[in-house]
């Protein structure tokens, strides 16, 4: 996507051909800063520290991170210990293990004196598979789009209206992003499209990423307390919902940003399409039922007990919202249950949550 006019993604190769440059995510959305990545060990402060988030664009710096991490070792005990430093960094995206065993696979076929160039090849294809796959959603996604702006404006609305939680757009991705990609291509399709964007506490990547790409590609949007979608449902102020996912089970258990869960039994109380958009290597095969099976990210409670924001001499600070000694819990993710999902979003189409739904669409897994 483009950020004043300059088409952009979130990771590429520096210029001298081997460094790695991402956006520092942490720093928006009142700063764009880009940070060098020259080691392994910058690749996994990156995720863990969040300057990258967002399953996808986790799952390509983890590929990037194999890849510096061989351009120092490329022997087998090396390239292992960096998919083990790498592989803990966040426990619930499964994009990040998928990009790992991709870039082992990979390595495994080629001798240790070629490992290094294999490594940046198959790192840059990951990127570049994620962009034409996330392209890929945003059509399919955009279908559902269109035809609940043609029965809204039906009913005489003069807008369609989706609701967003967290950030799914192209800073979650390499470019494009998932829930977003379908309201970039309708809204280019000359859709009139309006955003609810969930703040999403504790870290609020709704109120500074997705409000902040919206703002760039000139999308109208408005940011609401976490709390607001049920009271908005209710008053038939949402078409649909779109969200991300860090990971769907073979069942179509949808895991991803802690209220998602809430906001999903707030659509189906008030008979709002809930839509998940996932690309495949977001599948978890392995797992059935989301609950029970998916490590959930625990964070550092500070995240809750304080907040960072920009004071009117626009220096940027962080406040603590509690009292002195309140004892905080920061949960990072939460389950959607298939039963609550109408629909899911993939680069072959959209599905029934059910293993039935994903399987149609990916009859190699069948079996
Ligand atoms: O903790 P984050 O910011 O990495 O969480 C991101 C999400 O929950 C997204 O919805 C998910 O990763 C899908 S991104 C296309």
């Amino acid at each position: 996507m483009k950020i004043n006019g300059t088409p952009t993604r979130t990771i590429w190769l520096a210029a001298d051909g081997w460094a790695v440059e991402i956006i520092d995510q942490t720093r928006l959305p009142h700063e764009l800063v880009n940070v060098r990545l020259e080691s392994l060990a910058d690749a996994a402060h990156a995720i863990k520290a969040m300057l990258v988030r967002g399953a996808p664009l986790i799952g390509a710096t983890a590929a990037y991170g194999m890849a510096l991490a061989a351009r120092a070792n490329s022997s087998d005990l090396a390239l292992t210990v960096a998919y083990n430093i790498l592989h803990t960094t966040r426990p619930t995206a499964i994009n990040l293990k998928w990009a790992l065993d991709q870039m082992i696979a990979a390595l495994g076929k080629v001798p240790e004196e070629h490992r290094m160039a294999a490594a940046y090849a198959r790192a840059a294809e990951i990127c570049d598979e994620d962009v034409a796959i996330n392209s890929a959603i945003g059509d399919n996604g955009a279908a559902l789009i269109r035809a609940a702006w043609e029965s809204a404006r039906a009913r005489g609305a003069d807008r369609v209206n989706v609701l967003t939680h967290c950030n799914a757009g192209w800073l979650a991705t390499v470019d494009w992003g998932t829930a977003i990609a379908p309201i970039y291509k309708a809204h280019d399709a000359g859709i009139p499209v309006h955003v609810w964007v969930d703040e999403t506490r504790p870290r609020n990547q709704g109120a500074s990423l997705t409000a902040r790409e919206l703002n760039w590609h000139g999308v109208p949007h408005t940011v609401i307390a976490d709390n607001s979608g049920g009271h908005l449902m209710q008053h038939g102020m949402v078409d649909l919902c779109i969200v991300g996912t860090d990971r769907v089970t073979r069942n179509g258990d949808v895991c991803n940003k802690i209220g998602t869960y809430l906001k999903a039994l707030a659509a189906k109380d008030n008979a709002v399409p809930f839509h998940v958009a996932l690309p495949s290597p977001t599948i978890d095969w392995s797992v059935a039922d989301g609950i029970t099976e998916i490590p959930i990210e625990e964070r550092d409670a500070a995240e809750q007990t304080h907040m960072t924001g920009k004071a009117a001499d626009g220096s940027i600070v962080s406040v603590q919202v509690t009292p002195d000694g309140s004892p905080a819990g920061n949960w990072g993710f939460d389950v959607t249950p298939a039963r609550l999902v109408s629909g899911l979003i993939t680069e072959r189409g959209v599905c029934a949550a059910s293993p039935e739904g994903l399987l149609g669409l990916f009859p190699e897994r069948n079996g």
